[in-house]
């Protein structure tokens, strides 16, 4: 993603994000964590859309120094931070609104729900739109995909349910958003290098071969 300069990379884009940050109830005081948050898109957006205290979080030094220079180019007062969703130096219930935008299948889950959870104020609101399948895979397929973009672990719906009812969460809400699309801005085949081409390759087939398999959905639930 930083090699093939994507600002926003996960699915639905910034105007899935829009569209769900709309239906909270975020003001300037509310404080808002991003995990895992990229080159800062959505943290960035919040910070302006609403005026909100915004964090992100993430462990890739390219995407963090990305996100710290958006920040001073757009000159909003957003804290970026290099660390691990799993371990994050803030303290307990900090947050009134956490998102994770693409992140959680690339990490342990459970530890990552409950760092998430433990940084939630009681009654804030964790936001997710997270890669979820639609059906069990064969071993061998699971495999494939799991080394290919590198997912800690594949979870379904009922997985994912499970995993943040045992983080604690409540009033658990999912959707399956089939009107936005994301259209990443990637260069031009002939742009780049041999190596990114393959990968690009690799990953168009992979989305062919299992399009029926590979979906998203947006989780939302309370603490
Ligand atoms: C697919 S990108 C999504 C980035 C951003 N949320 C967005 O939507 O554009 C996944 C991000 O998660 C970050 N990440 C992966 N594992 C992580 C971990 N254990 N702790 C923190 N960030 C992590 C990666 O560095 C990357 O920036």
């Amino acid at each position: 993603m930083s090699k093939l300069g994507i600002e926003g990379a996960h699915p639905g884009g910034i105007n899935l994000t829009k569209e769900i940050f709309k239906r909270e109830d975020i003001n300037r005081n509310s404080h808002i964590l991003d995990v895992g948050c990229g080159t800062g898109q959505t943290a960035a957006y919040i910070a302006y859309r609403y005026g909100a205290k915004v964090t992100g979080i993430d462990i890739n030094p390219t995407m963090v120094a990305k996100a710290k220079m958006r920040m001073k180019k757009n000159q909003l007062p957003v804290t970026i931070m290099q660390c691990l969703v799993e371990e994050i130096p803030l303290p307990d219930n900090h947050f009134d609104f956490i998102a994770s935008e693409s992140v959680l299948a690339f990490v342990n889950k459970p530890m990552a729900l409950k760092e998430i959870f433990r940084l939630l104020k009681s009654g804030g609101r964790f936001i997710a739109i997270e890669q979820t399948i639609n059906g069990r895979l064969k071993e061998n397929e699971e495999n494939e995909i799991k080394q290919f973009y590198g997912f800690d672990s594949l979870s379904t719906e009922k997985d994912w349910v499970a995993l943040l009812q045992q983080a604690g969460f409540d009033r658990i809400r999912i959707e399956e958003n089939t009107s936005i699309e994301s259209v990443p801005d990637i260069p031009d085949a002939n742009e780049l290098e041999a190596e990114l081409y393959e990968i690009m390759d690799k990953h168009s087939d992979m989305m062919t071969r299992y399009k029926e398999i590979l979906g998203y959905r947006i989780y939302s639930c309370t603490k």
